[in-house]
């Protein structure tokens, strides 16, 4: 081992304010809410709800969208399979570094690999990752289409938008189901409310 690697180490294990502090601080248990889903399935919308309600709670949460971390952060990846991955696997490193801090983190990323989504648990401990499969059926989302990406896709101006050319994995055990063609944008939010609550 060289210095710099064991001096890294050591720093690492000195830490004394870490997240049982922070989070004790803000009389709150941290956790990752995953949003999973298709374009147009409501990650977006329902995690803002999600946000204001926690804030009007005094709760601290901080939402990481994947559009948003597109513009910034993952500017440089695109949308192959790897670059996919990439982009899940810094997302969710951001996320842990936002647990690690206190907070309640929102993700609302389509994160379609099944490969993806298990190498985001991970970095957690058991009890903290919520994923949260925004399972709208694709006819719904296509119909809402809130950007005209669907259009775009269909029109061969969009490749590899998923569900149209790139796959979707479907999760197989999430936490939370929701299907938001059927349930209204509250009783969602309630859902993923009472997770996040039950154990403060
Ligand atoms: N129950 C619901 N939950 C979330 N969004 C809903 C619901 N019902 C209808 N919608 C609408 O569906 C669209 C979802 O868009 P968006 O949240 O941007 O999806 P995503 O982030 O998954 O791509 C919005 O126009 C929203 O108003
Ligand atoms: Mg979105």
């Amino acid at each position: 081992m060289d210095t710099t690697a064991a001096i890294q180490i050591q720093s690492h294990l000195t830490k004394t304010i870490g997240k049982v502090q922070h989070s004790t601080l803000m009389g709150q248990a941290p956790k990752c809410i995953w949003l999973t889903g298709l374009s147009g399935a409501g990650k977006s919308t329902l995690a803002r709800a999600v946000e204001e309600r926690l804030y009007r709670d005094g709760l601290c949460s901080y939402l990481l969208d994947g559009d948003d971390l597109r513009l910034g952060l993952n500017r440089d990846l695109g949308f192959d399979e790897a670059a996919r991955t990439e982009n899940i696997r810094r997302v969710a490193e951001v996320a842990r570094l936002m647990l690690d801090a206190g907070l309640i983190v929102l993700v609302a990323a389509i994160s379609p690999y099944r490969a993806g989504r298990r190498m985001a648990r991970a970095l957690f401990n058991p009890g903290e990752f919520i994923e949260v499969f925004v399972d709208t059926p694709i006819e719904v989302c296509e119909r809402r289409d809130p950007k005209g990406m669907y259009a775009k896709a269909r029109r061969g101006e969009l490749a590899r938008f998923t569900g149209i050319d790139s796959p979707y994995e479907i999760p197989r055990e999430p936490e939370l189901r929701l299907d938001t063609s059927l349930v209204s944008l509250e009783d969602c939010t309630e859902a993923i409310v009472e997770i996040v609550v039950r154990q403060i």
